[in-house]
């Protein structure tokens, strides 16, 4: 189905997350040999479940918001779901519903099922499903609600993006209502500057195409309103929306190296000691950078802030 018109603009909202916010979401037991692996030298489950649990880099309170309360049966997809936090939080709160996450990641699936076991999460399953191709992992029709966490924004390519939103379509059902919330382009953007001074250094250039990498685009509205455009969902909420987060030097450090993988990928043969000095570099140039700009949020417990723009979609069948 094809728009007739341009959308309007998206609304735009700005929140300076607290440093003290409560680690509502970072209530993950651990099981004792996740606790104990050693951080790893590559993409790392593991050490994805850690830092995301520490570092709240999460819309989920407001996905909840945005979707309101289940019903008594409802269906839901939780797409990029990653270890399956959000969705073992959904299963808990709605005991009458089912729930699935899916992610293309067959080790992010394993750490899923090993931390919420079906035993314990009996409406809860998980399901590896590419995001580009959802209507050949499940039914039409078979979900009433679809939503998802800082995943979609992988879909980089105009073709990805297509042939995601046409998946969302296929799987919801006739009332169906879909929610994402995604990084979108200009997130990070300080941070990326930083992380480009660091790759300019001798000691880094060559792992960097002599220094020259950018990391992808992200999406960027245009991109998404052309993708639905030509897609059979229109859009119910159109966001832009900042959050201001507060980290400490240390759990910046940690986030950047586990989840900027398109910076990390460059440097997955090195020894983790070597990665952890590069996230630390660019850690230590964007607190240079960002404390010269006027305005930058700061705080007196030492937090660095970092500028998380992300797209915040509503979705039903057009
Ligand atoms: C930043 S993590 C977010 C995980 C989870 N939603 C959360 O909130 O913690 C992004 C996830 O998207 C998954 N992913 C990336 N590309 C994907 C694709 N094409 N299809 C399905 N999942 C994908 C990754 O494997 C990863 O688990």
């Amino acid at each position: 189905m094809r728009q007739t018109h341009a959308p309007s603009n998206p609304i735009e909202s700005t929140v300076i997350a607290e440093a003290s916010h409560p680690a509502v979401w970072a209530k993950v037991v651990l099981p004792p040999s996740v606790r104990q692996l050693p951080l790893g030298a590559n993409f790392d489950p593991d050490r994805y479940l850690r830092a995301s649990a520490l570092l709240q880099l999460k819309g989920y309170d407001y996905l909840l918001t945005l979707c309101g309360p289940l019903g008594a049966d409802e269906r839901v997809l939780d797409i990029g779901c990653g270890p399956g936090t959000f969705g073992r939080h959904l299963a808990e709160m709605n005991p009458g519903s089912v729930v699935t996450g899916s992610d293309i990641s067959a080790e992010m699936l394993a750490l899923a099922r090993e931390i919420s076991p079906r035993e314990q999460y009996s409406n809860l399953h998980f399901a590896e499903a590419d995001l580009r191709n959802l209507g050949n992992h499940f039914w039409d029709g078979e979900f009433d609600l679809v939503l998802s966490n800082y995943a979609f924004h992988w879909m980089l390519s105009d073709e990805d993006k297509a042939r995601a939103f046409t998946g969302i379509g296929s799987i919801l059902s006739a009332k169906g209502k879909a929610f994402l919330y995604f990084s979108a382009g200009g997130a990070f953007k300080e941070l990326f500057e930083a992380g480009y001074s660091v790759i300019a250094r001798p000691s880094w250039a060559h792992y960097f195409d002599g220094g020259t990498f950018k990391h992808p685009p992200l999406p960027t509205f245009k991109e998404i309103d052309s993708a639905l455009g030509n897609s059979p969902l229109k859009a119910t909420h159109r966001e832009l929306r900042t959050v201001w987060r507060p980290f400490s030097r240390e759990d910046l450090a940690e986030w950047f190296a586990v989840c900027i993988r398109p910076f990390m990928n460059r440097l997955s043969s090195l020894p983790d000691a070597d990665q952890k000095r590069f996230a630390h570099e660019v850690v230590t140039e964007y607190q240079l950078k960002t404390e010269a700009i006027t305005g930058y949020p700061r705080d007196t417990s030492g937090a660095l802030y970092i500028r998380d723009l992300a797209i915040v979609l509503g979705l039903e069948k057009a």
